[in-house]
C-alpha cells in the first residue's frame, strides 16, 4: 500500500473528531444487517427510513419539476392537482434552468423570499432574504457558522450537554474548544443561567475566548422545549457576554406538549428591550429533515443571520460560493415547507390531514415510550416535549459496571451492544452526546411506525428486565404500561 496518506499524517483533527450517532453501535448494526439478522435503526432521526410517508404535495411539485415534460401531457390535470402544477410552473419560471442548474450560492432568491416571509409570519418581525443561506441540510450551515467563529485553539463555543454531536464534531474538526454547559435532567433538562455563568467563568479562567453559544430547541437528544422566559435569559446572557447565539430550531414543528409551545429565538429577541434587540447576533437554523416532512434525503436547510454585519455576511457568501450552491430539490422542498398549501387550495385538505396525522402520531409515541421507560427498574425518563427522541437515564448495576471495566468498554456502549445483540434495536449510547460523569443514558428515536411501536417498547422492556436479573438488579418493574 502506498503511504502518502496514513493515520499518522492525515489532519490530526480528523482522528479527534467523533460522530457517535453513526459510531460503534451503528457499525455493529450494519454488520448484523450484512449477516442477514434483523436490525431496527432507531439511532438516527431519519423518519422515512422508518416508514414515514412523504407529504404528497411536496413530492408532486418535485416530480413535476424533475420531469417538466409531464406538464405537456393532455392528461396532466387528471394526474396532479392544479395547485401543484401551478407551483411547479411558478418555480420553473423563477429558477432559470430548473433543477439542473446551479443557483446563487445563498440559494435561489425566490425560495429565500419564501423563507423570509415564513420567518416574518412565525416571528412577527421582518426578515431580510439577503441574510438567508440555503444549504444541503442545516448541518452544512451550522458547520459554516462554527468555522467562521473558530480562529484557533483558544476559541470556544458553549454547547449544551447532552448535545447533538454535529457541534462537538465540528468544533473538533475546526480545532476549537467545546465549552460545556450542563442541562438539568431532574428539572426536565432545563438550562439555568447559574450554570451558564459557571461554565463561561471556568473557561475564561483557562484562557479560552468564548465566542458563541449553541442551544437546540426543542432539544436533541433531550426533547425539552424552552419557555420564552428561558429564551430571554439565554439571549440576555449572550448579549452580556458578547456571544453569538446559534439557535438550532430544526425540530420546531415537533411539539407534543401544548403547555410548552415552540417559541423561536427570533420572536423572543424581538420582544427583548434595547439595546439587546438590535445588538444580539443571532444565527437561526431550520431544515426539511424534521417536522412532518422528515425529508432527510433531500438535504434542504437554511440559516438566517440577524444583527450580523453586512461585511461578515459577504465573507460567508464568499465561502458558500466554494461549494457553488446547494442541491436544487432540497431548495424546492424548503420552499414548499415554508409556503405550504393554504385553506381553499385544492391540495390543502390532504396536506393538512397528512401533516396533522404525522405529528399526532409522534405525540402518541412520545408519551408511550416515556411511560414505558419510567416503568422499568433503574430507569428514569424525562418527557419528550418535542423533537424525535427519548433519552432515558439507566442506573446500571455495579456488577455490570465491573464487566464493562474488564472489557474496557464504556458501560452505556456495552449496554447498547447487548441491547442490539438481543433485540436488534440499534440505539445511541448517552456518551455519544456527552453526559454528566457517572450517569448513563441511551437515545432512541420515537420514529418506528405505530404498528410496530408496541413491539419495540416490549423488546426494550424484556431486554431490560433480563438484563437487571443477569447483573444483579431486582428484575422487577415498578408498573406496567
Ligand atoms: C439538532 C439537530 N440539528 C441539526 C441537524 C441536521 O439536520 P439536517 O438534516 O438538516 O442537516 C439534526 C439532525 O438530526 C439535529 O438533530
Amino acid at each position: 500500500m502506498p503511504g502518502n496518506l496514513s493515520l499518522d499524517n492525515i489532519n490530526a483533527r480528523m482522528r479527534e473528531c467523533k460522530y457517535d450517532v453513526r459510531g460503534e453501535i451503528y457499525l455493529a448494526a450494519v454488520k448484523r444487517t450484512q449477516e442477514g439478522k434483523e436490525v431496527i435503526y432507531t439511532n438516527v432521526g431519519n423518519p422515512h427510513a422508518l416508514g414515514t410517508q412523504p407529504i404528497t404535495f411536496g413530492r408532486q411539485v418535485l416530480s413535476l419539476m424533475m420531469a417538466p415534460f409531464l406538464m405537456e401531457d393532455p392528461n396532466i390535470h387528471n394526474m396532479f392537482p392544479s395547485d401543484a402544477i401551478a407551483r411547479a410552473k411558478q418555480y420553473l419560471k423563477v429558477m432559470k434552468g430548473g433543477l439542473g442548474a446551479y443557483t446563487d450560492s445563498k440559494g435561489n432568491p425566490y425560495v429565500r423570499q419564501e423563507i423570509a416571509n415564513f420567518i416574518e409570519r412565525t416571528s412577527g418581525v421582518p426578515s431580510n432574504p439577503n441574510n438567508i443561506f440555503i444549504s444541503n441540510g442545516a448541518s452544512e450551515v451550522a458547520r459554516m457558522m462554527i468555522f467562521s467563529l473558530i480562529r484557533g485553539s483558544n476559541d470556544g463555543i458553549m454547547v449544551p450537554i447532552p448535545q447533538y454531536p454535529l457541534y462537538s464534531a465540528s468544533i473538533a474538526l475546526y480545532g476549537g474548544q467545546l465549552v460545556p454547559y450542563y442541562l438539568d435532567e431532574e428539572a426536565g433538562w432545563s438550562m439555568n443561567v447559574a450554570e451558564l455563568e459557571h461554565s463561561i467563568h471556568e473557561s475564561r479562567a483557562k484562557g479560552i475566548c468564548v465566542r458563541a453559544l449553541v442551544f437546540i430547541n426543542p432539544g436533541n437528544p433531550t426533547g425539552q422545549c424552552l419557555s420564552e422566559q428561558d429564551l430571554r435569559s439565554l439571549i440576555t446572557f449572550c448579549h452580556k457576554n458578547s456571544l453569538v447565539l446559534i439557535a438550532d430550531e430544526v425540530y420546531q414543528e415537533n411539539i407534543y406538549n401544548s403547555n410548552r409551545p415552540f417559541v423561536g429565538a427570533r420572536a423572543a429577541l424581538s420582544r427583548c428591550p434595547e439595546p439587546v434587540r438590535s445588538e444580539l447576533e443571532l444565527c437561526s437554523l431550520h431544515t426539511v429533515s424534521k417536522g412532518a416532512y422528515g425529508e432527510c434525503g433531500l438535504r434542504g436547510g437554511y440559516m438566517e443571520l440577524h444583527n450580523i454585519r453586512d461585511d461578515v455576511v459577504d465573507e460567508m457568501y464568499k465561502i458558500a460560493a466554494i461549494n457553488l450552491c446547494s442541491n436544487m430539490p432540497g431548495q424546492v422542498a424548503l420552499g414548499i415547507m415554508v409556503n405550504p398549501p393554504q385553506p381553499g387550495d385544492e391540495s390543502y385538505p390532504l396536506y393538512s390531514q397528512e401533516k396533522n396525522a404525522a405529528l399526532e402520531s409522534l405525540k402518541r409515541r412520545a408519551v408511550k415510550i416515556t411511560e414505558a421507560f419510567n416503568s422499568l427498574e433503574g430507569v428514569t425518563c424525562q418527557p419528550t416535549e418535542g423533537a424525535m427522541y427519548s433519552f432515558p437515564r439507566i442506573r446500571l448495576p455495579a456488577n455490570f459496571l465491573e464487566v464493562a471495566r474488564s472489557k474496557n468498554k464504556a458501560p452505556d456502549v456495552l449496554y447498547c451492544l447487548e441491547l442490539l445483540d438481543e433485540t436488534g434495536l440499534s440505539c445511541v449510547p448517552g456518551s455519544g452526546f456527552k453526559q454528566k460523569d457517572g450517569t448513563f443514558h441511551l437515545r432512541t428515536t420515537i420514529l418506528p411506525h405505530e404498528d410496530v411501536f408496541d413491539d419495540i417498547v416490549n423488546r426494550f422492556r424484556s431486554f431490560h428486565e433480563n438484563f437487571m436479573r443477569r447483573y444483579g438488579g431486582q428484575g422487577v418493574t415498578r408498573s406496567r404500561i
